[in-house]
């Protein structure tokens, strides 16, 4: 059988002895690479390298997908989150809130755009951003004369939604807009609703080792009102008219291009099969891993019933540069996202709040990813646990 027909069952249990990597482009590619050949032949063929119908196609194949309203393709994750604020006009003095607890790309978003970051604590069991933390930072911010309160953006780390109800609830109760930042969670679900209709605008990031991503940089925004849709196809083209010439907003660049676009739409014909898989892993995870080290966890109290995208599978652990070094000598690569939270980085660190962010900072002491794709084997699976319960229990 050739490489390019081979299933993902297939592909998973292929070489279960096989080295372990932390993700697996390379087994994805072999089940789409003859689908990705024919579809870069016919953009070489029609020559439209930027607006080709292969855009429009995974704009619509997105909204299927996840029940937005619409999608813009955009040039990344980053540009996906500055566009709308860029579009709702934010600037100086413009607060909004993001998890001290994130990717650098959350905090610089919001610099881009010209507004202020103001970092919220985590829940320490979802890694989320914390509700009532949240609260209490619109509050404050309320009674300073330099800020005013404009939007939230929750980030859904390592794949699992933020709590949208709650933040939601802020929200409405302060007139906060909600940007959620789920360049880790496309796939993920909150109730019978999937990201990208979760909050009114939404972010994600088509980078290779995201859940849904590409094959080189690119984004798109879901949104659930459609004039937020055509308001950011008109920013993506330097804020033009239906002429393309004449600007009537400002805008930039921020396009995806047909064939990011291709690659995108041919992956999500996949995607229900890989994020199977991943929730597999995950859940062999869970089993085996039970009780010995504390993990990302769906089930905080309200929320039951969110369903992670699972993109990364996060531990917390004691002394873990020492179990960290103990996994690479067994071959099992490891990750850290992230060891820094944002209020202690240099470009942040003019907005780090009095007496900083308690969880964020425990937690970027302990966590540590293990690996984590959909062309895991059990058997790998059951190998890294065993390496994590072997250095933890020492
Ligand atoms: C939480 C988060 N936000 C934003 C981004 C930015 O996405 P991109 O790299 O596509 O710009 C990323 C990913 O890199 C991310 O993990």
């Amino acid at each position: 059988m050739a490489d390019t027909e081979r299933t993902l069952a297939d592909l998973v249990e292929l070489a279960p002895d096989a080295p372990i990597q932390f993700f697996d482009l390379k087994s994805q590619q072999a089940s789409i690479r003859g689908a990705l050949e024919t579809r870069w032949s016919d953009i070489l063929d029609h020559g439209r390298y930027i607006g080709g119908p292969e855009v429009t196609e995974l704009e619509e194949k997105l909204c299927e997908f996840t029940g937005a309203a619409d999608a813009v393709a955009v040039g990344s994750g980053t540009q996906a989150l500055v566009m709308p604020m860029i579009g709702l006009g934010y600037g100086y003095g413009d607060a909004v809130f993001v998890p001290g607890f994130t990717y650098n790309a959350s905090a610089n978003a919001v610099l881009l755009a010209g507004a202020t970051p103001v970092f919220v604590d985590i829940d320490p069991v979802t890694f989320n951003m914390c509700p009532e933390d949240l609260e209490r930072r619109v509050k404050q911010v309320a009674k300073q004369r330099n800020l005013r309160a404009k939007a939230v953006m929750p980030v859904d780390l390592y794949g699992l939604p933020a709590d949208y109800e709650r933040i939601g609830a802020v929200a409405d109760q302060y007139g906060l807009q909600i940007i959620s930042d789920a360049a880790q969670s496309f796939g993920g679900q909150s109730g019978n609703k999937r990201v990208g209709a979760l909050a009114s605008i939404t972010a994600t990031s088509f980078y290779p080792t995201k859940t849904l991503g590409g094959y080189g940089d690119g984004g798109a925004v879901l949104t659930t009102d459609k004039g937020i849709g055509e308001m950011l196809r008109s920013i993506r083209w330097h804020g033009t008219g239906e002429d393309r010439k004449n600007s009537i907003r400002v805008g930039l660049n921020g396009r995806c291009d047909s064939i990011q676009c291709a690659v995108v739409a041919e992956k999500l014909s996949i995607f229900e099969d890989e994020r199977a898989r991943r929730l597999t892993v995950d859940a062999l995870y869970r089993e085996q891993l039970q009780g010995v080290v504390g993990m990302q966890s769906q089930f905080s109290e309200s929320r039951m019933e969110s369903a992670s995208a699972c993109g990364l599978f996060t531990i917390r652990v004691a002394e873990r540069d020492r179990v960290r070094a103990e996994l690479t000598e067994k071959g099992i690569p490891t990750s850290i996202y992230y060891d820094t939270p944002l209020h202690r980085m240099p470009a942040f660190e003019h907005f780090n709040p009095a007496g900083g962010l308690r969880e964020c900072e425990r937690a970027s002491e302990e966590v540590l990813s293990l690996p984590m794709h959909p062309y895991l084997s059990t058997g790998q699976v059951a190998r890294i646990c065993e390496g994590v319960l072997g250095a933890v229990r020492r």
